[in-house]
């Protein structure tokens, strides 16, 4: 069976892949045959995808969610084979990807008939999510230690916070220690995710839960480390995180999971999230020696957690001190202008590069055109009039700016994220102190097939790298992703091209707004790899 393939987007390249995969199967079905190994070799076969077999947080925009708990634990060392054994007794808990879809669209047709019932307070549906993963601690405390083909996780987050930019001190007798929470500079053997629409729903599950890894027990399987608890914001904020900004707009579109992707937004083959799957590339190995995914890693999934505190009240105060000057605009204008310039959305979800100089919330909620842009007006692909270069959404995202290399230069750095916002509103005190007083900010979490690629591609050669995207002339410098951009080299952070008529003048910034306090990677495993343990 030849397939000739050129001249395809990675996309239709993939569904091509996809659709001969399913082909292979359904003639092997027929044939009463296993796909055999000398095919598998030069075809690399996995079954079609079913998303009854994928962790549900992974794709379709996350488990649903009003509250979330992501519980750290460690395994106990004398109850290793207890876990491994009650594990399976999890399994039933676990939530997929097809009941996620199922669940979504319950909520979509109760929210249309509650809206008809005109419901001032609808009944929640009892909806929620539980979701398992573990470190490479964990695996390999679990005896699983065959290579798993990406290095960024074998190592964890802790050995990499110091390329990650976090600020820390380095003894020179010692590793670098970054300036995070003391419970993520301890062992963490998984993450488990709990979901719900109320606080009721998500401590029914986490009793369930506990139950049966005997938390409370005198010789409980696992131990808590830390839980933390995100909440999404309520009233005009809900959907926003804490500096104010609707998020959760443009998570790319994955082949055959997602029916019908809005226009303009990304599709990437499933191997870009999934292990295994088309689009799949793990870095570990040489051309000569290329590494494989062990079977049990096939529709996993790399998760990186950031626990990210954010400075809203210094951010507020930065904008209303430095608002864009331009004619026609107040000052409250212009603090806007700035804030959506550094972000590149407007509060609303509107994108700057649609909506230059004023928000337009219809526009910010119509998923039909609020991520329906390129970066490549005639004038904007080489200037930044409508866009910074260096804004949060074009250094994490950077669409047409990569076109100069290819259609395969952007599919590997993309990821899923499936964050939510925690702590408190700012109070009156704090707003009025322009300080912060109360920890709050963005549980992150976000899915990839490679953390080298994804995650960490994106904070440390995207948002942390001055230079990038790379512009004509070459000396002119984009600057630092404002939003999660950092330098633990006391390097001072800027950025150019904030105010539109002003294209080379540089903003310094004056102070990080978002502090990393901790973090690790973990991978999700398919319910059936679960089920083998
Ligand atoms: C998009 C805020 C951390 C990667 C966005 C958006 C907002 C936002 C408001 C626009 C909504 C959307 O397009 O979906 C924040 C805040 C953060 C944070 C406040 C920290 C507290 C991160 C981190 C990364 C990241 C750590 C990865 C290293 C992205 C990506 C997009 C995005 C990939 C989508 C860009 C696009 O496709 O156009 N973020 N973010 N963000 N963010 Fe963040």
């Amino acid at each position: 069976l030849v397939i000739t393939s050129m001249h395809l987007s990675p996309a239709a390249r993939a569904r091509l892949y996809n659709q001969t995969i399913s082909l292979v199967y359904y003639i092997c079905t027929l044939t009463n045959n296993a796909p055999s190994s000398d095919l598998a070799d030069v075809f690399p076969c996995s079954p079609p995808l079913d998303l009854g077999k994928v962790q549900g947080d992974i794709l379709a925009g996350g488990l649903p969610k009003k509250t979330e708990t992501c519980y750290f634990f460690r395994i106990n060392d004398a109850y290793v084979h207890e876990f491994r054994t009650q594990l399976g007794k999890l399994v039933p808990l676990i939530t997929s990807t097809a009941e996620v879809i199922n669940d979504q669209r319950k909520q979509l047709a109760q929210n249309k008939k509650d809206a008809a019932e005109k419901k001032i307070t609808p009944p929640h549906l009892k909806l929620s999510g539980v979701n398992i993963s573990f470190s490479t601690k964990g695996l390999k405390k679990m005896g699983i230690t065959d290579e798993i083909g990406d290095a960024a996780f074998d190592a964890g987050m802790l050995a990499g916070a110091k390329e990650l930019g976090d600020i820390g001190t380095s003894p020179s007798n010692g590793p670098f220690d970054p300036d995070w929470i003391p419970a993520f500079k301890q062992e963490i053997d998984g993450l488990i995710l709990i979901t719900g629409d109320s606080y009721a729903t998500v401590a029914e599950k986490l009793a369930e839960i506990e139950k049966i890894l005997l938390v409370q027990a005198r010789n409980p399987i696992i131990h808590e480390v830390i839980r933390l608890v995100g909440d999404v914001r309520s009233g005009k904020e809900k959907g926003h995180e804490h500096f104010g900004f609707q998020d959760g707009i443009s998570n790319p579109a994955v082949t055959d999971v997602d029916a019908n992707p809005n226009p303009g937004q990304q599709v990437v083959p499933q191997g870009i999230i999934l292990l295994g799957r088309p689009g799949d590339a793990p870095t570990l190995g040489t051309p000569a020696a290329p590494v494989t995914r062990p079977h049990w890693a096939l529709d996993g999934s790399f998760l990186s957690f950031r626990y990210l505190f954010q400075l809203v009240p210094e951010f507020n105060a930065f904008l209303k001190n430095n608002p864009i000057p331009i004619t026609g605009l107040t000052r409250e204008q212009g603090s806007e202008l700035l804030g959506a310039r550094l972000v590149g959305r407007w509060k609303s979800g509107a994108p700057v590069d649609l909506a230059p100089l004023h928000d337009d919330p219809v526009l910010g909620q119509d998923p039909l055109r609020n991520n329906n842009f390129h970066y490549t007006f005639p004038d904007d692909q080489q200037t930044q009039t409508r866009c910074p270069f260096a804004a949060h959404l074009r250094k994490t995202n950077p669409r047409g700016d990569l076109d100069q290399f290819g259609p395969n230069a952007l599919p590997p750095h993309r990821i899923i994220r499936s964050g939510i916002a925690f702590g408190p509103e700012v109070s009156a005190v704090e707003a009025a102190s322009e300080k912060t007083h109360l920890p709050r900010g963005l549980l992150f979490i976000a899915y990839q097939s490679n953390i080298e690629q994804g995650f960490q591609f994106i904070q440390q050669s995207w948002s942390n790298t001055p230079k990038f995207p790379p512009r004509k002339p070459a000396n002119e410098i984009p600057g630092f992703d404002p939003i999660i951009g950092q330098t633990n080299d006391d390097g001072v952070r800027t950025l150019s091209g904030t105010d539109p008529n002003s294209q080379t003048a540089n903003l310094k910034l004056p102070k990080q707004w978002v502090v990393p306090k901790g973090g690790e990677y973990f991978f999700s495993p398919s319910i059936p790899a679960l089920k083998e343990r």
